[in-house]
């Protein structure tokens, strides 16, 4: 038996944090807007013990570190069954290490993949709720679309979805690791926060300049010096004609929202100029 699934990659519309909890993990708040950019994520029955991870990209964990493989675990102890031997592979095209939650979504398909053919009848919730186990933004990657994010990211709003647009991602060629971004906001007392309840009256009223106009992502007001080439792509895409720019998740990706198709494929031409990993995307719906 085989089966596959796309796995769409997510941008932050906005990114709040709002304060450090107990458990050393940070209470959220997000806008998070699924995109076209997606892995394929096939998922087979193996006659070889255990569960495999194969990838177009040689460098991606095969083993249970992978998070497509720690998704697999998570479903069957929650199902409390034994977890099956398993082949999956997953064809990668969205960056990894990128902000742009590549690992996650493919935890997601494969969680999705296997409520379709081994607990159809599992509710929306228990799988996010198994997702939440997996990575915090997981369960996002279950559900997809346009979303309010809360709490480490498990606490989900739907919301309207973001209005026709097109997206410029750039993804420049260096890691920004995601715990030590987090560790820069524990030091450094954030100056800014986004207007998240102007962003999603934005959305309810389909007003791409307003919702342009509030992309924020609060992790940009901490990066360190060394990453300053963030600031550069999110200014020559600005220049370039986007409507608004904003770094998404911990980075280091830029993405630039423009009305017109025409000039965000001219920048993203412009953009392969300098940078390899440079992709146009438009807004993905919910994926279950
Ligand atoms: O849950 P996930 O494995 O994606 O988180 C990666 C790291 O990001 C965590 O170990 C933690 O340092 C940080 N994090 C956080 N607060 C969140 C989400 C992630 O501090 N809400």
């Amino acid at each position: 038996m085989g089966a596959s699934a796309p796995a769409y990659a997510k941008l932050n519309l906005s990114l709040d944090i709002l304060g450090k909890r107990p458990d050393g993990y940070h209470d959220m708040r997000m806008v998070m807007q699924s995109i076209s950019l997606c892995d394929d994520v096939s998922l087979h029955d193996s006659t070889v013990p255990g569960i495999r991870v194969s990838s177009n990209m040689s460098f991606l964990p095969s083993g249970s570190d992978n998070i497509a493989a720690k998704a697999a675990i998570a479903f069957f102890k929650a199902l409390d069954k034994p977890c099956p031997d398993l082949d999956i592979h997953i064809e990668k095209h969205t960056p990894v290490c990128a902000g742009m939650a590549g690992g996650s979504s493919d935890g997601a398909a494969v969680l999705r993949l296997l409520r379709e053919s081994r607990a159809p009848h599992m509710g929306r919730e228990e799988l996010e709720a198994i997702a939440a186990q997996v990575g915090s933004d997981v369960p996002f990657c279950v559900r997809g679309g346009t979303v309010l994010c809360e709490g480490r990211g498990e606490l989900m709003t739907d919301l309207p979805p973001l209005p026709p647009c097109w997206l410029t991602v750039v993804k420049p060629d260096f890691p920004i690791s995601t715990p030590e971004l987090f560790a820069q906001v524990r030091t450094r007392s954030l100056r800014c926060h986004p207007d998240t309840q102007g962003m999603i009256e934005a959305l309810q009223a389909q007003d791409l300049d307003g919702i342009a106009h509030r992309l924020y992502n609060v992790f940009e007001d901490v990066l360190p010096r060394q990453y300053r080439e963030v600031m550069e792509i999110k200014h020559r895409l600005l220049t370039l004609g986007a409507m608004a720019a904003s770094m998404t998740g911990s980075g280091p990706t830029v993405f630039g929202l423009f009305e017109d198709r025409d000039t965000a494929e001219e920048a993203a031409d412009t953009m392969k100029k300098t940078y390899s990993a440079v992709f146009s995307a438009t807004p993905a719906g919910p994926s279950v």
